[in-house]
């Protein structure tokens, strides 16, 4: 029985990776502060006895008594909203989080997967966005905290691996959803889906021509794995490369939930990416992955989540 470290576990995707690998019989050993985290995404798994959460900050120094054979890091504000309140916080748990994490790592000889983000490739020159391209990011723009803190995340992961020999993956994940995203994150979808559930104005941030590609949560969880269960060490591109203006978006939206909702535009944020779509040819060559879930199927079910929410 192998034991794994997630890190960001009560999070969107740090709560169904430790829902995954603990299908696949992995013991996990779960860490989160909850500055963005949601504890009732971990409320299920109360009694099992194969999980252990610790509540803890990633930037903190982490003592672990147990051998461990994976670190997943995934522990990051991650949405705008978010980073855009907590930017110094942000720029630590890339920096001083990451660290601590390959720390650990190196002490146990474990694997270290770290998540990392479209973001990296900032308002792209290049579209599809290929592991090859360096980006196009505002260092010291709003959204630099974040883009940065994530090109320095990889940055000490590739260090650490050349320097230290220690076993690293490194996922480049594009805007995913699902269930479990918060209400109130402020990313598209779940934004979107929770005004027309209540009938409000449709906020639309520039005019809505901007494009981006979503990848439904269990396609993006089935990735990350088989990434972790690779060989290769450097970045992989996880996402959905259909691509959907956000103006198509909402209209599809409109149609699977119906409603009488205005659309209201404001001005789109500084370094907002125009554009957003992965290459994914090489999860498709070294990983033998592609997506699966179409945007119907994935929006319908992520509509369901947010109507039984208990808010
Ligand atoms: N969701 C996406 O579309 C997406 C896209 C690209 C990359 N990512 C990356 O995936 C990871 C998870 O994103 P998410 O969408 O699940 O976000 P999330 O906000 O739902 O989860 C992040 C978790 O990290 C925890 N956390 C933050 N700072 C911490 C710290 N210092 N110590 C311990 N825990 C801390 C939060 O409490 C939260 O539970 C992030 O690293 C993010 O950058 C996500």
């Amino acid at each position: 029985m192998k034991t794994t470290l997630i890190t960001g576990c009560a999070g969107f995707i740090g709560s169904h990776l430790t829902d995954f690998l603990l299908k696949k019989k992995h013991k996990i050993i779960g860490i989160d502060n909850l500055l963005t985290g949601d504890e009732r995404n971990l409320h299920h798994l109360k009694d099992n006895k194969d999980f252990k959460f610790i509540k803890h900050d990633v930037c903190k120094n982490l003592e672990i008594d147990y051998d461990i054979d994976y670190i997943l890091h995934f522990a990051s504000t991650a949405s705008p909203t978010d980073y855009l309140k907590y930017p110094i916080r942000t720029l630590q748990i890339g920096s001083i989080g990451t660290e601590q994490i390959l720390k650990l790592a190196l002490k146990k000889n474990a694997t270290v997967l770290v998540a990392s983000t479209s973001e990296v490739y900032g308002d792209p020159l290049e579209h599809p966005q290929k592991e090859t391209y360096f980006g196009n990011v505002n260092p010291i723009g709003p959204r630099g905290v974040y883009d940065e803190a994530k090109r320095y995340l990889e940055a000490i992961t590739m260090a650490y691996h050349s320097k230290m020999n220690l076993d690293c993956k490194i996922v480049r994940i594009f805007n995913t959803y699902g269930p479990r995203m918060r209400v109130g994150d402020g990313r598209a979808i779940p934004n979107f889906i929770n005004q027309i559930i209540n009938n409000n104005d449709i906020t639309i941030y520039g005019d809505g021509s901007q494009t981006r590609s979503f990848c439904y949560i269990d396609d993006t969880i089935k990735g990350i794995y088989k990434v972790l269960k690779s060989n290769y060490n450097l970045p992989i591109n996880i996402g959905n490369p259909d691509e959907y203006s956000i103006n198509e978006l909402v209209n599809i939206l409109k149609k699977l939930i119906p409603n009488s909702c205005n659309t209201i535009y404001f001005d789109l944020p500084e370094n907002d990416p125009k554009v957003r779509k992965p290459n994914i040819s090489l999860a498709k060559k070294i990983i033998k992955w592609e997506p699966n879930y179409n945007l119907i199927d994935g929006l319908n079910s992520t509509i369901n989540y947010f109507l039984k929410l208990d808010k």
